[in-house]
């Protein structure tokens, strides 16, 4: 029986780079790419949602973590180092174990989710809390990077850009094509760089690398690429950086994001646009997707269904246009926001005693 490879192997004549690296992975990739039957409804379009939380650490960030942690191991490093706002350093911890490298982690001071900060722990990384946001973290992990043996597995690792790239080639091979539109959240705006390059090199069948030519790929076409930043750390939606990013959304808590400029190249080549969500959107597209779709996500990961939501308010969907949407961690990442009614309530399981009338009742079930 045929299992996942990992993206690696499964894209191996797509990733040039990754050719003689030893591969390390633990089968990221293959995320489902699921029909949303009620939003596709709401919005008079075909809405799909690849589903990121499905992967080994639980968000996307293990598709560029096995390529950035195989070139590391490729070049002999034995340590390896990330900031991140969560889940860059539970893929990093997780990937260096696998590898058999130390992993070095520089956070928020308490501004990451609780799932996050136990997988790094859990994988045994060394998890350093700065006093800072997540931009002093990256600032720091690259003077670190430059002036001591550690290899820095942020997306300004080109190997990361690499990985995350298949995400698109998996769209393209489950719809036949590319879709219309493309969202996704944007934080450090790695993704969506990575998503745009892929869906490029798909439809030019050229691989990622200088190099070998690609075996031609079935996409005939480019979606326009739209990304949403949380209203509280909008820099590229502001035309300017954000000092104090704030947001629940804490993976997406940025302010300065390194990959600026590709994520603007990929808004203006796609025809696309980078907007901006409220927190409230962002939890009212939270609870639509998990009580509407089935599907659990941690709040960055529904800014690119609230701003699809609120683009569709805006008239600017295109009836019957096929809408793909990343979401891109899992619920369990940060499960704390689905325990608030909509009016910020806490939602308390009711309480009832070992009797069948009385369960039934609560359950509101008929005779
Ligand atoms: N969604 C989630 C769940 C994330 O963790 C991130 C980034 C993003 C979206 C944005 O992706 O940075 O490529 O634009 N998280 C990084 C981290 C910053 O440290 O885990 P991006």
């Amino acid at each position: 029986a045929h299992q996942w490879q990992g993206v690696i192997r499964e894209y191996a004549d797509r990733l040039p780079m990754l050719a003689d690296a030893p591969v390390v992975t633990l089968h990221e990739g293959g995320t489902p790419l699921i029909e949303a039957a009620n939003l596709s409804e709401l919005l008079g379009a075909r809405v799909f949602v690849k589903y990121e939380g499905l992967n080994p650490t639980g968000s996307f960030k293990d598709r560029g973590m096995t390529t950035a942690m195989s070139k590391a191991a490729e070049r002999g490093a034995k340590a390896v180092i990330c900031a991140s706002t969560g889940n860059t350093s539970a893929a990093a911890a997780a990937y260096a174990t696998k590898a058999g490298m130390t992993c070095g982690v520089l956070v928020p001071d308490g501004k990451i989710a609780m799932g996050k900060l136990s997988q790094a722990i859990a994988h045994g990384a060394t998890l350093l809390q700065v006093d800072g946001n997540f931009d002093d973290c990256l600032t720091l992990a690259r003077k670190l990077a430059d002036a001591y043996p550690v290899e820095l597995v942020n997306s300004v690792n080109p190997a990361r850009i690499e990985g995350q790239k298949t995400a698109s080639f998996e769209i393209v091979d489950a719809l036949g094509d590319a879709p219309d539109i493309h969202c996704l959240p944007v934080g450090n705006a790695g993704n969506i760089t990575a998503y745009w390059q892929g869906y490029r090199e798909y439809r030019d069948g050229t691989p990622g690398a200088a190099g070998a030519a690609g075996t031609g790929g079935p996409a005939t076409k480019l979606p326009q690429m739209w990304g949403f930043q949380a209203a509280g750390a909008a820099p590229i939606v502001l035309g300017h950086p954000v000092d104090e990013p704030d947001t629940i959304a804490t993976a997406i808590r940025i302010g300065n994001p390194a990959s600026w400029q590709q994520a603007e190249a990929a808004r203006d080549d796609s025809g696309g646009l980078i907007d901006a969500v409220s927190d409230a959107q962002i939890l009212a597209a939270h609870r639509l997707l998990s009580s509407t779709e089935g599907i659990f996500v941690e709040p960055a990961s529904a800014a690119s269904i609230a701003g699809l939501l609120a683009m569709h308010e805006a008239g600017r969907v295109p009836a019957g246009a096929t809408i793909v949407c990343t979401v891109t961690g899992h619920g369990l990442k940060d499960p704390q926001w689905a325990l608030k009614s909509a009016d910020g309530d806490d939602i308390v399981p009711t309480r009832v005693p070992i009797d069948a009338v009385s369960a039934a009742a609560a359950l509101g079930l008929e005779d």
